[in-house]
């Protein structure tokens, strides 16, 4: 299962799983974040439509954060639908009408098959289902969350990372849970730089790929003009990467907590690097990344999606 807020890296996590024989996508979800939750479902029905997979199951979640609203979108990174500037195909299937907590529960308790759950936008619904239906929730085999940071700091203030910023609260209650976590957040992200021979590779590949690259010129713009760089970090598609192939990312149990005052620190993820913990709730925070090699997995997964 995935929940989302596509969101340019979140459409390249989505085709990611979709490329992926290991993955038996089930469902789903979305969240406010990057766009308002209307656009981010939209998105990501068209997201499926295009990789043929019309089929898997979308339903809407959290509007808004759990206590305040989240200060702002980030249409500005992602562009105003989300999607850059590309022009995807609406689908033709409609949204689920089960709200996203319920979605996940029924399926969570109705799996014979343990259940990865990837949360690549704001944890709202994450931390809605641990509220609400707890025994499904302990059911999650891995929950592979993106955000936070240990020790990079942040992207959207200088301590926080957007998916924790955009609701400190429901991050403090998914971190502080029992449920088997890995947190994939900025240490291990930014430096997998997604480079344009790389994106140019899956773009001849076919014309999944070629709309997956025009999906990243947005990113790639914004790369160039804020940071004078010439690739993209797609933080969502190394969560994929990690929640396909577990140990990709080197990973050590620590105990995390969010800051959710109301000052500079807000959203800041605390991470206690000072020993190995084993508490019931530690977190696996991946520190290390062989970037390289995660980059060539996700240039040769879309480019054979493409091929396809
Ligand atoms: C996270 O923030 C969002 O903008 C991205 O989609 C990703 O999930 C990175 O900080
Ligand atoms: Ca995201």
């Amino acid at each position: 299962m995935i929940d989302t807020d596509p969101g340019i890296d979140d459409a390249l996590a989505i085709l990611l799983a979709l490329a992926s024989p290991e993955v038996d996508l089930r469902l789903v979800t979305t969240t406010h974040g990057n766009v308002e939750l209307a656009q981010t479902t939209d998105n990501a029905l068209r997201v499926l439509h295009l990789a043929g997979r019309s089929d898997v199951p979308v339903a809407a979640g959290a509007a808004e954060s759990l206590v305040y609203p989240q200060p702002e979108r980030a249409g500005h990174v992602h562009g105003q639908t989300g999607l850059g500037g590309a022009q995807l195909a609406p689908s033709p299937a409609a949204v689920d009408p089960r709200p996203a907590v319920v979605a996940l529960a029924e399926l969570l308790l109705a799996s014979e098959e343990p259940v990865t759950v990837a949360a690549i936008g704001p944890w709202t619904n994450v931390a809605l289902l641990l509220a609400t239906y707890p025994q499904a929730a302990a059911r999650i085999d891995r929950l592979v969350l993106m955000g936070g940071s240990a020790s990079r700091g942040g992207n959207v203030t200088a301590a926080a990372e957007f998916n924790v910023w955009a609701d400190p609260e429901a991050a403090a209650r998914v971190l502080g849970s029992a449920v088997p976590t890995v947190l994939v957040g900025l240490d291990v992200t930014v430096p997998t730089v997604l480079g344009e021979d790389g994106i140019a590779r899956f773009a001849a590949a076919g014309p999944v790929g070629a709309t997956a690259a025009a999906i990243l010129q947005q990113y790639v713009d914004h790369a160039r003009s804020s940071y004078g760089t010439t690739g993209v970090v797609v933080h969502d598609a190394l969560a994929l990467t990690e929640a396909i192939v577990p140990g990709t990312l080197g990973t050590v149990r620590r105990d995390v907590v969010v800051d959710t005052t109301r000052g500079a620190g807000r959203g800041q993820t605390l991470v206690d690097r000072r020993a190995v913990s084993d508490s019931p709730t530690a977190v696996d925070v991946a520190e290390t990344v062989d970037s390289a090699a995660a980059v060539e997995f996700l240039v040769s997964r879309l480019a054979g999606l493409a091929a396809r």
